[in-house]
């Protein structure tokens, strides 16, 4: 009894310190002219996939007063909120955050204030040390409102302000910022005003992505560009231990230790129609039918008829580099790490390399045996996820050269990678991971043709895949025109408390993707397999209730795959079947056929995954979860 209470002890405590560190969160900063409110709600709204739990502004006002105003729930609870109770001025920063267990509260949303009420900040990120931080600060009178380690940071930086005298209120703000993250371990992304500073904000970044946004007579600063992108596509991207601070006319980049930080203007890449949701209903779907353009993004302009290979020029390798490679790895997760899986397969089956798949937060502590010639790469759609990016140092620390498969360009892990390719997908709002996935597998399609065309492939095989690769869109195009069939399938199975997906060789990591879309958006339990691994255990879960998704287009593998669906019919478990148009003799044994075209065996998985991401989509809307806000997740992990 006695373990037990220890274990619940414990357990709370573990919840009560979970609960307080602010994790993948939205921050936005403007100083300008305009009314810094609507400004800010817009942002917010904007980064609201990225933390969704609670929300708050803290704006100045021409009498230098500073008014916070923050809400637990939606950003509309913040909008209603000012609404009722307004506040004015042309400076201000936000936050919108994702806390990990137990209730969002008021109190714990942000910004926090500082032990005078007149500083105040918002953060991303983990403060490591901030309950010794806390307790010394204690020890000084200082109370607290909320349990966080954010207003451990703004207590700290206003006593540090509060202790430098004489100096220019601005000059006092940038130095006590300085000296107070000196004296924090851990990560953050800050924004941080001070009512003896109008029309002054102070940003850093140390682990967690920040961002300028460079107006006319106004500047931004963001978590995320896609918060800004209405209002300027000029961005700087800050880099690990840059402090930025900005007026409405200019701003200054330097580093903690007070030197000059280089930093260069970046375009942003996308159009705020872009990341607008349009005439959809949800991003995840807008996202779905984004993909016969995505995928063309991906491979444009760089497929080599000539050669009938392709052309990466930004993995920075010439091809006796690029030849000489023995061995590659690839590190991702979740989503980017099953593509990861389909780029396995393809770069063993087209170039005959061996190559191998690490989860990214493993590759870092597994410390796996890697020599002089193996090519790592990291995967990732935001480039800001924290386990992948310390897979790239990681590997880079150990004289690797790494490079990267990344949508969000000037991303953390795009800039630190030692080159790679991007997606060219546009911004994904959705938590679910969609268009992403299909142009990694494309552009690691690409990887794997053209270093197969630098060794054995042949010019017909090349030739093939070229032609392939162009005629994915309009394959894509049409499964879309199925996605009211797949609908009906869905509500045919929507008590269903489970779901099993199963596939072989390419398809195994479509298994794999299709049950994390089922589960991060629906909630049920849903697991991925390779087909053939149902009678060793998987099949004791089959039942009327549970159907068995099949990924099983016609290849080389697709009897193997028609035996184990009748397995599966022998224990009465329903089945759903992706296969390739033209074979209706599954109508015999499946209880439902989805047909996709037909496609190389490499190039299936981008088919086949179609099917499943609608059927995870309908088969969640349908069970009023909101696909684009999943319980418990945040669309891009920066914290380990
Ligand atoms: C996938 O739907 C999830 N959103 C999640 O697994 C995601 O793929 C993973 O966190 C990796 O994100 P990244 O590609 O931005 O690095």
């Amino acid at each position: 009894m006695t373990n037990f209470l220890i274990q619940c002890s414990f357990n709370r405590i573990l919840h009560r310190v979970l609960d307080l560190l602010e994790f993948m969160c939205g921050i936005i900063g403007y100083v300008g002219k305009a009314s810094a409110a609507p400004i800010l709600l817009e942002g917010l709204r904007r980064l609201e996939y990225r933390g969704y739990d609670s929300s708050g502004m803290a704006v100045m006002d021409a009498g230098n007063v500073l008014a916070t105003r923050k809400k637990s729930g939606r950003i509309a609870n913040l909008k209603a909120l000012i609404a009722e109770n307004p506040v004015s001025g042309s400076c201000g920063i936000s936050h919108t955050r994702w806390a990990t267990h137990g209730e969002a509260t008021d109190a714990n949303a942000h910004p926090h204030l500082d032990a005078s009420g007149r500083l105040a900040l918002v953060h991303n990120g983990v403060i490591e040390n901030y309950q010794t931080i806390k307790r010394r600060l204690l020890e000084e009178g200082h109370v607290f409102l909320s349990q966080t380690d954010s207003e451990v940071l703004a207590h700290l930086i206003g006593r540090v302000y509060d202790a430098i005298t004489g100096a220019d209120p601005r000059r006092r703000l940038v130095a006590a910022v300085r000296e107070a993250l000196k004296q924090v371990s851990g990560t953050y992304g800050i924004a941080v005003m001070h009512a003896d500073a109008p029309g002054f904000i102070v940003g850093a970044r140390l682990g967690s992505p920040l961002i300028v946004g460079l107006g006319k007579g106004e500047n931004f600063l963001a978590s995320d560009v896609s918060a800004i992108v209405s209002h300027t596509t000029n961005a700087v991207y800050l880099q690990d231990r840059d402090l930025v601070y900005l007026t409405e006319d200019e701003f200054t980049v330097e580093n903690v230790d007070g030197d000059e930080s280089a930093y260069e203007v970046s375009k942003i890449d996308f159009t705020p129609e872009q990341a607008e949701i349009g005439d959809f209903p949800h991003f995840m779907l807008k996202e779905i039918f984004e993909q016969p353009t995505s995928i063309q993004n991906a491979f444009r302009g760089r497929l080599n008829d000539d050669h009938a290979s392709a052309v990466l020029g930004g993995l920075g390798l010439t091809p006796r580099e690029l030849r000489d490679v023995e061995r590659i790895v690839l590190c991702g997760c979740g989503t980017a790490s099953h593509a990861a899986m389909v780029g396995e397969y393809m770069i063993e089956h087209l170039a005959r390399i061996p190559t191998e798949v690490e989860i990214a937060s493993e590759f870092r502590y597994r410390n796996p045996p890697l020599d002089k010639n193996t090519l790592v790469f990291v995967i990732s759609q935001s480039g800001e996820t924290i386990d992948t990016l310390s897979a790239l140092r990681e590997g880079q620390r150990k004289g690797h050269r790494v490079l990267g498969v990344v949508n969000s360009v000037g991303s953390t892990i795009a800039r630190e990678s030692d080159g790679g390719s991007y997606l060219h997908s546009g911004p994904e709002i959705g938590v679910a991971a969609t268009k992403s996935f299909t142009s990694q597998v494309t552009v690691l399609a690409l990887l794997a043709l053209l270093l197969g065309r630098m060794r054995h492939l042949s010019i017909d095989d090349g030739q093939r895949l070229l032609r392939e690769i162009r005629e994915l869109p309009g394959k894509v195009e049409r499964i879309l025109e199925q996605s009211d069939y797949i609908r009906e399938i869905a509500l045919k199975y929507i008590d269903a408390p489970g779901m099993l997906f199963l596939g072989r060789q390419f398809n195994y990591p479509t298994a794999l993707e299709g049950a994390l879309k089922m589960k991060e958006i629906s909630y049920i339990f849903a697991s991925g397999h390779a087909a053939a691994e149902l009678k060793h255990g998987v099949i004791a879960l089959v039942s009327p209730e549970v159907p068995s998704v099949f990924i099983m287009p016609k290849d080389a593998v697709y009897e193997k795959n028609v035996s184990t669906v009748e397995e599966v019919k022998a224990r009465r478990g329903p089945v759903i079947a992706v296969t390739t148009q033209g074979h209706t003799d599954l109508e015999r044994i499946a209880d439902d056929v989805i047909y996709i075209p037909e496609v190389h065996e490499c190039l299936s998985p981008i088919l086949s995954v179609i099917p499943l991401q609608l059927l995870s989509y309908h088969f969640a809307v349908a069970r009023g979860c909101d696909v684009d806000k999943p319980r418990n997740l945040a669309k891009s992990v920066t914290v380990e």
